[in-house]
């Protein structure tokens, strides 16, 4: 991708307490890129508050609004090429990505998925691994492809489930080791000019 300075817009749906750790390894230097972009499919998500307290441009529109999928990320494909967007870093984008967006961004879109994928992919990764009752269960950083967190993986980090974790406390031990894995992740692949 050559070694000019990365420009990444965020895409995420809730709280944004990825986008919070991701911003603030920015911040501090740590990932050589600039956060030119948040967006949001919902226009009330959290996200959007820790956006404008970084002073971070952002921006939300619902699927909805628009008469077909494709529309909608035609939409916000426009929105990414006028801010000329490198990578797309999802965080907690709780939507399949399309072809448009796929087809714009080869091998340039990252997810954070709160399971140890190929196991329990999907909305519920950390309930449906509790639930499940497997012992161990963790994080993973991957590539976006068509399917369902099927991308390649580029890293992961493994979260015991202890006998006295409830759902709560294991949501807890989950999100604080994607606060580490993820910015530590990022900064490795854009660092070096992947
Ligand atoms: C995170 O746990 C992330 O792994 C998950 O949504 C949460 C968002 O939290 N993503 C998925 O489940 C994607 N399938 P955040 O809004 O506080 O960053």
């Amino acid at each position: 991708m050559g070694n000019s300075l990365k420009r990444v817009a965020v895409l995420a749906s809730g709280n944004g307490s990825n986008f919070e750790a991701i911003i603030q390894a920015v911040e501090e230097g740590r990932i050589n890129c600039s956060v030119e972009l948040v967006f949001s499919d919902k226009p009330d998500a959290y996200v959007l508050e820790r956006a404008k307290n970084h002073k971070i441009p952002f921006t939300s529109f619902m699927i909805k609004d628009f008469s077909s999928k494709l529309e909608y990320e035609q939409e916000l494909l426009k929105i990414l090429k006028e801010n000329q967007i490198d990578i797309l870093i999802l965080a907690g984008y709780m939507r399949l990505i399309g072809n448009e967006l796929l087809d714009a961004f080869p091998q340039r879109i990252i997810n954070i998925h709160p399971s140890l994928l190929p196991s329990f992919p999907g909305l519920h990764g950390i309930e449906d691994a509790f639930n499940y009752g497997v012992k161990y269960t963790g994080v993973t950083v991957h590539y976006v492809d068509s399917g369902i967190d099927t991308g390649k993986i580029i890293n992961q980090a493994v979260v015991d489930i202890a006998p006295d974790d409830d759902l709560e406390s294991l949501e807890a031990k989950i999100h604080q080791t994607e606060h580490i894995i993820y910015p530590d992740t990022l900064a490795k692949l854009i660092n070096k000019g992947e």
